[in-house]
């Protein structure tokens, strides 16, 4: 047992090393080494929706274990797309096994990891696989969580660009146990409760108030990713005003957090053109770039920069990620000058650091820290609100306004700006949110 215990981790340890080893840059593209096979087409298709084949490009030493047309179509008959991206990614091995290879394992059994190991959902041992030479020329595979059976033979080599890539056709999908019943249906995800969950609440009160959720539900059946920042990311001292923000203004903000395409981490890591967001009217407006490096994954405004902090959810065809800060667009902000030698930064080192000792530097009503970043450029709204840091938190809305026409161009953000008070909002989240801390 504690020999067992001691492999598993000497395993898992190796596995850290190869999953910090992602290469960026690889030249092999799966879904041009599939397409010159017909029988594995629909295996092809289904790597190509969930996107699995962007985290195959951008992986080296790997092998693709895949089955032929009708075995896969039999198998996805009753599953839904986010439990075939869990099986397919069990399929994905991080390490290069060609036929010889394979024949010739060391010991006549091992355990490798998966690309399903990378996402951190894979409980117990469910994230690796276990090839086991059997006698007589017949390799075996299965899941290497306790109990499962060597139940899936080797067919054939298919394809090796060595030692980058091997393709090698298997007779039947490896199940790893309770993967079948994990995933829920996309449509049945709760973005809201997620998001909480997340630690995205003040984000979550936004969108909800503004109704802008509805326009993410309105294209999550075909696709979305959502950029949530953090509550802490809205408390930060770097943050503009939001509070002179328009309406419409507030709406084009939390529009630029998402898009309506399934980018997933490994897909965000491969992006090259900017991405267009739910705010984005104009080709070229609104749009966010990203960088790469390594592991970590940066999005770029052009104002301000996020890191992507963890994955909240990738169930096809949605995908939620936490990040670090509110992306300012540079429709709505201007560029800060380089950052004003900074006036002794609240030299608080306080026994307590009290929450409420840090609201002041919240979004609303700091005593104007940064000079010359008057964020705003368009409209600025005249100063006739006093902004008291607590006061005034009585019905932060008048009913949610969710925007007229969801479903339609979701990238005009001037409707629907008659009703909220969003420096109220702004200012009763953080009320809520302090409270909420004490
Ligand atoms: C294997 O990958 C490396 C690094 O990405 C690349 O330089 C090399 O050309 C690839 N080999 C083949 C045969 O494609
Ligand atoms: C991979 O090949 C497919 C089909 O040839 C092509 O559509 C796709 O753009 C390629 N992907 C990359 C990352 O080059
Ligand atoms: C499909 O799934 C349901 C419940 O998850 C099960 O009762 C049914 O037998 C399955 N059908 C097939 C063809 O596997
Ligand atoms: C792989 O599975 C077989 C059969 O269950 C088992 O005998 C073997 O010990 C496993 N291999 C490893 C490395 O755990
Ligand atoms: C697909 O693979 C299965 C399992 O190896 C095999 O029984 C079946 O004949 C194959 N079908 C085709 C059309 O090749
Ligand atoms: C989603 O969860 C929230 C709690 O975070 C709850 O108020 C809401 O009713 C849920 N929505 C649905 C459609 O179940
Ligand atoms: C802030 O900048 C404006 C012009 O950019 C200047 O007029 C004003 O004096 C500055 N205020 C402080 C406190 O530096
Ligand atoms: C937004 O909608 C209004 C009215 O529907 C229209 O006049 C305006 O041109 C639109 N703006 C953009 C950028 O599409």
């Amino acid at each position: 047992m504690c020999a067992t215990m001691a492999t598993l981790r000497i395993i898992i340890i190796v596995a850290m090393a190869l999953i910090a080893a992602v290469s960026t840059a690889v030249g092999h593209n799966i879904t041009e080494i599939l397409s010159e096979y017909p029988e594995y087409s629909v295996f092809n298709n289904y790597l190509s929706q969930t996107k699995l084949d962007d985290e195959i490009n951008g992986r080296q030493t790997i092998t693709v274990l895949v089955f032929n047309n009708s075995v896969l179509k039999k198998f996805v008959s009753n599953e839904t797309l986010s439990v075939v991206k869990i099986v397919l990614s069990i399929h994905v091995l991080l390490d290069y096994f060609d036929m010889q290879k394979l024949l010739n394992i060391g010991g006549g059994t091992v355990i490798t990891t998966t690309l399903y190991q990378t996402t951190g959902n894979a409980i117990g041992s469910t994230g690796f696989v276990n090839i086991t030479d059997l006698n007589g020329g017949k390799v075996g595979f299965g899941s290497a969580a306790p109990g499962s059976k060597l139940d899936s033979l080797f067919i054939k080599s298919v394809k090796q660009i060595p030692y980058n890539i091997s393709v090698v056709e298997i007779d039947l999908p490896i199940i790893a146990p309770g993967i079948l019943t994990g995933g829920a249906p996309s449509s049945a995800v709760n973005i809201t409760s997620l998001l909480e969950t997340a630690g995205c609440k003040t984000f979550t009160k936004l969108i909800t108030d503004t109704g802008v959720l509805k326009i993410y539900e309105s294209v999550a059946t075909k696709g979305l990713t959502v950029f949530a920042p953090s509550d802490a990311a809205f408390t930060s001292g770097g943050l503009p005003n939001l509070n002179k923000l328009t309406n419409a203004e507030v709406v084009s903000l939390l529009l630029y957090h998402a898009s309506s395409n399934y980018i997933p981490r490994g897909s965000l890591k491969s992006v090259k053109n900017p991405i267009r967001t739910l705010a984005t009217n104009t080709a070229g407006k609104f749009d966010l770039t990203v960088q790469t490096n390594g592991d970590s994954v940066t999005l770029v405004s052009g104002v301000d920069s996020s890191r992507v902090e963890s994955t909240a959810l990738d169930s096809v065809p949605i995908s939620i990620f936490k990040i670090g800060n509110v992306l300012l667009p540079t429709e709505l902000f201007t560029k800060s000058p380089p950052p004003v030698p900074s006036p002794a930064p609240e030299t608080s080192t306080r026994s307590s650091p009290s929450p409420a000792a840090s609201a002041p530097r919240s979004i609303d009503s700091s005593p104007s820290p940064v000079n010359g970043t008057s964020p705003i450029r368009s409209p600025p709204i005249p100063p006739t609100r006093p902004t008291p840091p607590t006061a005034s938190i009585s019905s932060p809305i008048d009913g949610p306004a969710p925007a007229e026409n969801p479903t339609a161009d979701t990238g005009n953000a001037s409707n629907g700006g008659d009703v909220i008070k969003v420096p109220v909002i702004f200012l009763a989240l953080v009320t809520v949110s302090i409270s909420g801390i004490i």
